[in-house]
């Protein structure tokens, strides 16, 4: 089952983040970082670990690589939540991080979890100095102004533009917005094991695309209890998504293109790619 297995390597990721924590001192902050990295379906990790293990290399070559994807991503969803942004209480099923402290702690959480993230990836068992700084330099660009944060940017400005984003526009951002890091995770495997990137890195884009159809569907349509977090958010704000721009049945048929694309993106890796398949099919099919 695929999400079994996705289970086991978010487990395993979780473990190495505890490790990274652990024996720091006894305050908000630190409780705050381990707080925020738990209990998400670890799929950015998973992909990090799946592509080494499909370039036959062990899972433990890559672990600090899925590792430092996730605290990346915890930090942006700290960020994401505060009053500033989405102004959101609940993450994961649980208050959001500066509901439960406060706005500093959850501002200083998520820049340590961003920093912890680039810290991982200096680990020697990533391999030679060169895959390693690859990787921090891959890392810096798809969380930074050209990739996560600028789609975040993009996606404020939305909120308050007078005209819709069109479909090329929303496009734009959500390549940055939640492409940018799938594509990283997705690459990091073949950057360790010294292979081409390329098919990962199509596979990825058209992943990351459908990733974000299906979290705007789950926006307009979801069950909030299973998601653990607010819908109708998007709406709320007044942004264009694929759901507004496509109404939600060319959402879903736009969704299923990309996972065929993602799909067939996969094809000179034959068999050995079949757990990334099902991750292409679990992304739309997903209640939370
Ligand atoms: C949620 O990402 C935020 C977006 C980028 C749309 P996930 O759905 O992967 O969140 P977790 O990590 O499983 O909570
Ligand atoms: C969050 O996007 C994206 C990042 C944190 C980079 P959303 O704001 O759409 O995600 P949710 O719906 O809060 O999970
Ligand atoms: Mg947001
Ligand atoms: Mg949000
Ligand atoms: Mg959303």
């Amino acid at each position: 089952m695929f999400v079994t297995a996705l289970a086991e390597d978010a487990a395993q990721v979780q473990a190495r983040l505890e490790a990274a924590l652990a024996g720091r001192a006894d305050l908000p902050l630190i409780h705050a970082m381990r707080y925020a990295v738990k209990g998400g379906k670890g799929l950015r990790g998973f992909l990090v670990l799946e592509g080494a293990r499909m370039l036959g290399l062990a899972a433990d070559r890559a672990l600090p690589a899925a590792a430092a994807v996730e605290a990346l991503h915890a930090y942006s969803l700290v960020h994401d939540d505060l009053p500033a942004m989405d102004d959101d209480d609940l993450r994961r099923g649980q208050p959001t991080v500066h509901v439960k402290w406060n706005e500093a702690t959850a501002i200083l959480a998520g820049d340590a979890l961003q920093a912890l993230a680039f810290e991982l990836l200096t680990d020697p068992v990533l391999g030679p100095a060169e895959v390693r700084v690859a990787l921090l330099a891959g890392l810096a660009q798809a969380s930074g102004a050209e990739g996560m944060v600028l789609g975040q940017a993009l996606d404020m400005a939305a909120a308050d533009a007078a005209v819709p984003l069109t479909l090329a526009q929303i496009t734009a951002l959500q390549a940055g917005k939640t492409g940018a890091l799938f594509r990283w995770a997705a690459e990091a495997g073949a950057v360790i094991a010294g292979a081409d990137p390329a098919p990962l890195r199509a596979y990825a884009t058209a992943l990351g695309l459908a990733f974000q159809i299906a979290d705007d569907i789950l926006d307009e349509t979801g069950d909030a209890g299973k998601a653990g977090k607010r819908l109708h958010k998007d709406a709320a704000a007044g942004k264009a998504t694929f759901v507004s721009l496509l109404g939600l049945d060319g959402a879903r048929a736009r969704a299923k293109v990309l996972v065929d694309e993602a799909e067939a993106a996969l094809q000179p890796y034959g068999a050995a790619a079949d757990t990334l398949r099902h991750c292409a099919r679990f992304v739309i099919a997903r209640e939370m």
